[in-house]
């Protein structure tokens, strides 16, 4: 029975040092020493003999398991010191290698910045996020909002048609969202609707062919003047602070009725008066107005049950407001000596 036991350990010591990765000594590991390796099979045995030899046999197969276990956690510190000492190899710094400067982390443009901080407020009052096309069909740009083909009010929006394409326009405001939105939602609708406009302007400091709106509606039953003037100025203090007053006053838009052009306290002079607000205390930010009739008849809103209101900001402007930049041409040139500074 003896010899039982010096054959196992020497079997057992012949595999270990063949033995070459960490992953291999587990497996070897189970084999030998495991639950129901070559070990515990043994010791079963012993089960079946008696008196002295008993005796006997159990003191040389708990030798015979000491030792093995004693050959097995030297190899793993073995194994282990090594691959660390091939970690550090691999590890080993080069100084002579010439530096490759990091890419320089970029960040979200300041007309982006904008937009997100008003998703983040009208999301906060329960009004939903959408887009729509930037290539746009007339008829949601101009018809649906109650401006009919040859309506002179199309001249207030000098507009890229698309050649071939007699039907289709590049969106000039984000007012082309009101009746999409009210067909695909319905009532009650509360929205916002961020986006890319674009106008065929001769561009100067002040004009540009593609720029950033913002359009909300609000529809439901019973809605006034009065709620409009509570979201606008909500929205206008929390871009400007908590002492920003609104100023409505009578404007003309094709798409509702009453219109107005909305003003807020200039936030440079507080309401004095200064070179940003023209010496007049405020600046016009927001055109708005309860919504027209046509309008809602357009989105299929039964305008003897339902009111709305909508409005509509030019975010680029906000941006140039908000940080004095004097030519709006910056905001799309993608120039990062103009982007950095944000
Ligand atoms: N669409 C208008 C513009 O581009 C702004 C506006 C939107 C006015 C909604 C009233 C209501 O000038």
């Amino acid at each position: 029975m003896k010899q039982v036991w010096t054959q196992l350990k020497d079997e057992a010591l012949t595999a270990l040092s063949a033995v070459s990765t960490l992953d291999a000594l587990d497996l070897l590991r189970v084999d030998v020493l495991g639950r129901k390796g070559k070990l515990a099979g043994a010791m079963k045995e012993l089960a079946a003999l008696e008196g002295e030899e008993k005796k006997e046999a159990g003191v040389a197969a708990n030798e015979m398991k000491t030792a093995v276990e004693a050959a097995f956690a030297a190899k793993e510190s073995a194994l282990r010191s090594a691959s660390r000492a091939a970690d550090l190899a691999r590890e080993r710094v080069d100084v002579t290698e010439p530096y490759v400067p990091p890419m320089p982390r970029g960040h979200l443009h300041p007309v982006t910045q904008i937009q997100e901080s008003l998703e983040d407020l009208f999301t906060s009052m329960g009004f939903m996020v959408m887009s729509g096309p930037e290539l746009e069909s007339d008829y949601y740009n101009f018809t649906a909002v109650n401006v009919p083909p040859n309506h002179p009010a199309r001249d207030m929006q000098d507009t890229f048609y698309i050649a071939g394409q007699p039907n289709q326009v590049m969106r000039t405001h984000t007012s082309s969202l009101q009746v999409r939105a009210m067909r695909a939602y319905g009532t009650p609708l509360r929205m916002i609707a961020p986006g890319r406009c674009f106008r065929n302007e001769a561009t100067d400091v002040r004009h540009e062919h593609t720029f950033h709106q913002l359009e909300g509606v609000v529809v439901d039953k019973g809605i006034t003047l009065g709620h409009m003037k509570g979201v606008l100025e909500t929205m206008a203090k929390h871009l400007y602070g908590p002492d920003t007053e609104v100023r409505l006053r009578p404007k003309f838009y094709p798409f509702v009725e009453p219109g107005v052009n909305g003003e807020v306290t200039c936030y440079l002079c507080k309401g004095k008066g200064c070179r940003l607000c023209k010496k007049t205390g405020w600046l016009e930010v927001f055109g708005a107005g309860m919504i027209h009739p046509n309008v809602l008849v357009e989105g299929g809103v039964d305008p003897d049950v339902y009111t709305g209101f909508a409005f509509g900001l030019g975010l680029t402007r906000l941006v140039m407001l908000k940080y004095g930049i004097d030519d709006i041409r910056w905001l799309e040139s993608g120039d990062m000596r103009f982007l950095n500074q944000f």
